[in-house]
């Protein structure tokens, strides 16, 4: 595996800043680079310059993904430079590495069932699972359930307890997946096909919602996400991301509790400062790791990102050394102002790179 600070031997010849690469949007449109988006990188490993990749993509485990990218850029990539969506999701194994976790999202649920074992979780329970099992938990599956039936695992014996709902990418079974989020969030402490006794109780807190349902966490808050989707005037279009998936159970939520109790859950990704302090650590440590105990901190280090609330937002909240800069190849639009000012709009990840090497000095 390649990790291009090993090269400097030499304290005093540290690279006082690091890059940190969003990808859709920078690096990728879809399955194809972007331009410079290679020479980017290797121009990067050739100096010596410390760089992660943080990405509110994921679905596939760590290694998987850092070759698939490396393929697509034709480089060579090492995986710990890779932060994915739900890698922070690591930090939740010492609580619920035993539990009964239901995993949504990913490229196929067998896949993600891989992953978040990969992670540790013992006790994965995936919708195509629950699908499965009975098949009209979800009465329009005229669709998918070939599909889930052909991924589904048997459930445990007995009546089924679920302690996390964890959402690991976009869910590809909207309908289904909403149904089985919205039936355990009622549920009475998680167990499959009941209904919570303090639901809707208006001298409990929250109105009784939520009080003793399984907890429930996202990855990703990306509403939309640069493909190679373009619209009929050959303009790039963007598609849904997790965080249309979470606004669509927020809006069935406010239904179900006539708007008395707002859906309470986790998020990790990109903007959120839990992603930027797993990146940060990430950096500091491999410094350490590469150089020595005594090597000093990276000074500053550059985020480019093509959304303003994503990477753009979480580096210019991040309270310690990080920069951003806001590239116009994905979801930012050339011209328009960002919603978010980020430290130097430019046109590519180019002339990003020549914008924080003049800036370094
Ligand atoms: O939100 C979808 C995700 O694939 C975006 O990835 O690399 O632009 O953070 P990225």
């Amino acid at each position: 595996e390649y990790w291009p600070t090993k090269v400097r031997a030499n304290p005093t010849q540290l690279s006082s800043f690091a890059v940190s690469f969003d990808i859709d949007g920078v690096l990728l449109q879809g399955k194809h680079c972007l331009p410079n988006a290679s020479e980017s990188i290797t121009l990067l490993q050739r100096l010596a310059v410390p760089f992660i990749f943080l990405t509110n993509g994921g679905g596939m485990s760590e290694k998987a993904h850092t070759q698939r990218l490396a393929n697509r850029l034709s480089v060579c990539l090492d995986t710990r430079q890779f932060i994915q969506s739900h890698t922070p999701f690591l930090d939740l194994i010492p609580r619920l590495q035993e539990k009964n976790v239901l995993v949504l999202g990913g490229e196929q649920s067998n896949n993600i069932r891989e992953v978040a074992e990969g992670y540790g979780f013992k006790n994965v329970i995936t919708a195509s699972d629950l699908a499965a099992a009975n098949p009209s938990i979800f009465p329009f599956s005229e669709i998918s359930q070939e599909h889930h039936n052909k991924l589904a695992k048997p459930l445990p014996a007995g009546p089924l307890v679920i302690d996390a709902i964890t959402v690991w990418s976009s869910p590809r079974d909207w309908g289904l997946d909403l149904q089985l989020c919205r039936d355990l969030l009622l549920s009475d402490g998680g167990l499959l096909g009941s209904i919570s006794k303090t639901a809707g109780d208006a001298t409990l807190h929250n109105h009784g919602f939520q009080s003793d349902t399984p907890e429930l966490f996202f990855c990703n808050p990306d509403h939309l996400w640069p493909t190679d989707y373009k619209g009929a005037d050959g303009q790039p279009q963007l598609r849904f991301a997790q965080g249309a998936f979470k606004a669509a159970l927020e809006g069935i939520w406010s239904v179900e509790t006539n708007g008395k109790a707002p859906l309470i859950s986790r998020t990790v990704g990109k903007p959120e400062h839990e992603t930027f302090a797993y990146a940060n650590n990430k950096l500091q440590a491999y410094q350490k790791v590469f150089h020595g105990a005594g090597a000093p901190d990276i000074g500053s280090i550059w985020m480019f990102d093509d959304n303003p609330a994503s990477g753009i937002l979480g580096a210019n909240r991040y309270e310690r050394g990080w920069k951003s800069v806001l590239l116009e190849t994905g979801v930012h639009v050339a011209g328009t102002v960002p919603s978010v000012q980020p430290t130097s709009i430019q046109r590519d990840v180019k002339t990003a790179m020549g914008y924080a090497f003049q800036q370094e000095g």
